[in-house]
């Protein structure tokens, strides 16, 4: 059940994304990719959920390839992930959001889902049962037939996050879940991937919000100029030299 990437590179035409990155996520735990902005964050879960191929490396989880299979054949083995900006469907309510990412994961074809899900809502209350937890997990409960797209931003980012968990991970990543949000929504949202790492599933975490990624994170990797310059635990990442000097010699703002 373990996540391996090794000697993983990415180049777009002239640029060069990520340069050889290795390293692998213990099942359970909550492991953090923090970097300046540009270090390969995105980049690196882009290669890892197959929404783009890598120049070269491989990717294993499970002891099996992902690297290769499309975005849909990797969440079915179990590794999903949200978006750094939200990906909620705007149109729908969240209850709909929620019920989609159900059927997304199931074998249920996506216009299929869009057609048919009223019908299904009433012939799968098993389904129906699910939506309303995720809902009630993510603190959505009140929320659950208005439009996504008239949520405030906080909430559109919870609703992808239980867009995210209806595809039921083993291994979820999160690309800047706390962007956007207010420091009380950050401390929720922290809250909740704890309580999902609880549930046994592992967390690859990327995000801006030191704060968030030293409170929660087990392990850290830093990437700059797509390369793993450290890893170690947070206090072991917070005292490294390498680390400092990344982050002093970052532009303002990036973290
Ligand atoms: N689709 C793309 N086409 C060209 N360059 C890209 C593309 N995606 C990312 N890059 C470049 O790759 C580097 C890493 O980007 P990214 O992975 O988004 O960084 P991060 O998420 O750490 O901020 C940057 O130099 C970025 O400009
Ligand atoms: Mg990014």
């Amino acid at each position: 059940m373990t996540l391996a990437v090794s000697d993983l590179a990415v180049s777009f035409g002239g640029v060069t994304a990520l340069d050889g990155v290795s390293f692998t996520v213990r099942p359970g735990s909550i492991t953090s990719i923090i970097g300046p902005n540009g270090a390969g964050k995105t980049t690196a879960f882009n290669a890892i959920t197959g929404y783009l191929q890598p120049t070269a490396g491989r990717i294993n989880y499970d002891g099996a390839a992902l690297t290769g299979l499309r975005p849909s054949a990797i969440a079915r083995r179990g590794v999903v992930r949200t978006f750094q900006r939200t990906s909620v469907f705007p149109s729908l309510s969240v209850a709909d959001n929620v019920l989609t990412g159900l059927h997304l994961s199931s074998t249920a074809g996506f216009l299929d889902v869009l057609v048919r899900r009223r019908w299904l809502v009433l012939e799968e209350s098993s389904l129906h049962t699910d939506v309303e937890e995720i809902i009630g997990f993510v603190g959505l409960g009140h929320r659950r037939d208005e439009m996504a797209s008239t949520l405030p931003y906080g909430e559109q980012r919870l609703v992808e996050l239980a867009l995210a968990l209806a595809a039921r991970p083993r291994v979820l990543l999160l690309d800047e879940p706390g962007a956007g949000m207010t420091g009380a929504e950050k401390t929720v949202v922290s809250g909740l991937i704890r309580q999902v790492r609880e549930q046994g599933v592992t967390i690859l975490l990327v995000e801006h919000d030191m704060r968030m990624v030293m409170g929660i994170s087990d392990t850290v990797i830093v990437l700059n100029h797509g390369r793993v310059i450290a890893e170690g635990t947070p206090g072991e990442i917070q005292a490294h030299p390498d680390v400092i000097r990344a982050y002093l010699g970052a532009p303002r703002g990036a973290a």
